[in-house]
C-alpha cells in the first residue's frame, strides 16, 4: 500500500495540495527565523514534508528543522530513505517526543489530530495546520463506488476548547485528471473507501485508465494561545 501512495504522489496528481500546503506553512514562520522547527504530525512517506523542504531551500530559510512522525514504522522507514539527512521517528501523535513549546508550525495533513499534545509542544503564538477534505474531495471517485455517494462532512473545530484560535481557513480545489495502467487502482488504494467496497468494484476500478475528480482540501489554520 505505502508503495502504491507514493507512485501515485511520484506522479504528481497531489502536488498542488503539496505545494500549498507548503507555502501555508512558510507564511507562518517567525519571520526573526532564528532555529525554527516545523512538525508534520502523521507525516506517512514524507512527501508533504519534502515538498515542505523543497519550497523553505528556494527562500531565506536555511536554518529552519523540518521533522516527521508517523505510528507507521514503514511509512518512516519509506521517509527516512527518500530523506537521508532528515529527522523522523516512530511515534504516537498523542504523547509526541518533542520538548515543550518547542514547534514553531505543526502540520497535521489527514492525520488524526490530538489537541492536548499539539498544545503541549507548539509554543505559544505558533501555528497549528490542519487539512482534511473539503466537502467535494474525490467526488468523481466516489460517484463510480457508490450508488448515492456522500459529500464529505467537514468537521467542526477539534482545536477551539484547548488553547487554540482559529486565525485562518483556506481551500485548495482542482480537477485532477488521473490517467494511465494502474493509476486509478493505485489512487483508491489511498483511500479509506479502498476497504469498504468489494473485491468486484475494486477490480472494476482497477481495470479503468482515467479518471476525473474533485480534489477539495481545507486547510484550518490555529494560532497557540498562551497557558
Ligand atoms: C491518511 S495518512 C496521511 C499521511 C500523510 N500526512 C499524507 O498526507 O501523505 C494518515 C497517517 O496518520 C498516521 N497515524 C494514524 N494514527 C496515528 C497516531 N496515533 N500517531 C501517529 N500517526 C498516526 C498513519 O500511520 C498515516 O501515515
Amino acid at each position: 500500500m505505502i508503495r502504491g501512495r507514493e507512485r501515485f504522489f511520484s506522479l504528481g496528481y497531489y502536488q498542488q495540495v503539496a505545494d500549498g500546503v507548503a507555502q501555508l506553512v512558510t507564511s507562518h514562520l517567525p519571520e526573526d527565523g532564528q532555529s525554527t522547527v516545523v512538525l508534520d504530525a502523521g507525516c506517512g512517506e514524507g512527501y508533504y514534508l519534502r515538498r515542505i523542504y523543497a519550497h523553505l531551500a528556494g527562500l531565506e530559510f536555511s536554518t529552519v528543522l523540518c521533522c516527521g512522525l508517523d505510528i507507521s514504522k514503514h511509512a518512516i522507514r519509506r521517509a527516512a530513505r527518500h530523506d537521508p539527512g532528515g529527522t523522523y521517528a516512530v511515534a504516537h501523535i498523542y504523547e509526541m517526543p518533542v520538548l515543550a513549546d518547542h514547534v514553531d508550525v505543526l502540520l497535521s495533513h489527514f492525520s488524526p489530530v490530538s489537541p492536548e499534545d499539539f498544545h503541549r509542544v507548539v509554543r505559544p503564538g505558533g501555528t497549528v495546520l490542519v487539512s482534511g477534505p473539503g466537502e467535494d474531495h474525490l467526488f468523481g471517485l466516489k460517484k463510480l463506488l457508490y450508488l448515492e455517494p456522500a459529500k464529505h462532512e467537514v468537521p467542526p473545530l477539534p482545536l477551539l476548547r484547548h488553547g487554540f484560535e482559529l486565525i485562518a481557513e483556506h481551500r485548495i480545489r482542482y480537477e485532477m485528471r488521473v490517467s494511465g495502467a494502474g493509476h486509478v487502482a493505485d489512487l483508491l488504494l489511498m483511500t479509506p473507501y479502498f476497504w469498504s467496497v468489494g473485491r468486484g468494484v475494486q477490480e472494476r476500478l482497477a481495470s479503468l485508465d482515467s479518471l476525473a475528480t474533485d480534489v477539495d482540501v481545507v486547510v484550518r489554520a490555529y494560532r497557540c494561545l498562551d497557558g
